[in-house]
């Protein structure tokens, strides 16, 4: 077995450009995968490009808003024809959507764009890629970025809760119906990080969460590069449907 050597893998990482993405695609990169970063903004795009090509990387960007199914099927074109195929994807891009408000105070529009971008992403994301592996009769890794908001109670913040929780029933479904394929499909539930996003988070919030860590401190994102590697990786083929937690204890502490 090949444990942790990605030699010869395509891997897309969505919301590559930066955060825990990037920490992912760090990670691929350094286990030997040739690595396709989609996300929004191309300034982003190109920094993460240039970071990752400085590691050793042959890397490719594309600039493509993946709530649109349109523009995440032309991202999926643009990576085939550079690479020629792909077997692996993280679908990581993701955002907090409405904070501080009670559910029956957010706006339709703001509670649709959520569900769009943490869960209808996700799906225009997979579908070309997994049509791919079909049709190439390919083993394949399906990865998402969950929280462990899935895990409690996401007071004030209904729509990230729901969504990060969603992914969790698409990855299980995903599992049985391509799991006699060779079509591996997990998520990863992370903790506090500091990145873009949640650095938006209120600072209560970012004190709870300290306090809750039962090592005392948030995670980093080069802890996130390993978990990356695993679940893209041969030694993971027994595990499907599953989910990866690394939050520093924050979800097995009862304070
Ligand atoms: N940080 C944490 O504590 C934490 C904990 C648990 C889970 N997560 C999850 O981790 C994932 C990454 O978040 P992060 O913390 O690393 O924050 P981040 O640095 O803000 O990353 C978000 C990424 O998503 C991309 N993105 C956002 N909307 C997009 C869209 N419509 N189409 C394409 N790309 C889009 C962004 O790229 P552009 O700006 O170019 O669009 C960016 O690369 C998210 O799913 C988040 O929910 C984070």
């Amino acid at each position: 077995m090949n444990l942790f050597n990605l030699k010869e893998k395509v891997a897309i990482v969505t919301g590559g450009n930066g955060g825990i993405g990037l920490a992912y695609a760090k990670g691929l990169v350094k286990a030997g995968a040739k690595v396709a970063i989609w996300g929004r903004n191309s300034a982003k795009n190109e920094l993460a490009k240039t970071a990752l090509e400085s590691l050793g990387g042959e890397i490719m960007v594309f600039a493509a808003d993946l709530t649109n199914a349109a523009e995440a099927r032309d991202a999926f074109k643009a990576t085939l024809a550079h690479f020629g195929k792909v077997d692996i994807c993280f679908a990581n891009a993701g955002g907090a959507g409405p904070q501080g408000k009670r559910l029956h105070e957010i706006e339709e529009d703001d509670w649709n764009a959520i569900i769009n971008l943490n869960l209808n992403s996700v799906v225009n994301t997979y579908k070309p890629i997994i049509q791919h592996l079909i049709d190439r009769k390919a083993p394949g890794k399906l990865i998402v970025t969950s929280s462990i908001a899935a895990l409690i109670g996401t007071g004030f913040s209904a729509g990230y809760g729901t969504t990060k929780s969603a992914v969790l029933g698409l990855t299980r479904s995903l599992a049985v119906e391509l799991g006699n394929k060779g079509i591996q499909v997990n998520a990863i539930l992370p903790g506090y990080i500091e990145t873009e996003m949640s650095s938006n988070a209120p600072q209560a919030f970012k004190e709870a969460t300290l306090r809750r860590s039962v090592t005392g401190k948030n995670g980093t994102l080069e802890q996130m590069e390993g978990v990356a590697v695993f679940l893209a990786s041969e030694s993971s083929d027994f595990m499907t449907g599953q989910s990866i937690v690394l939050d520093g204890g924050h979800t097995i502490f009862p304070l």
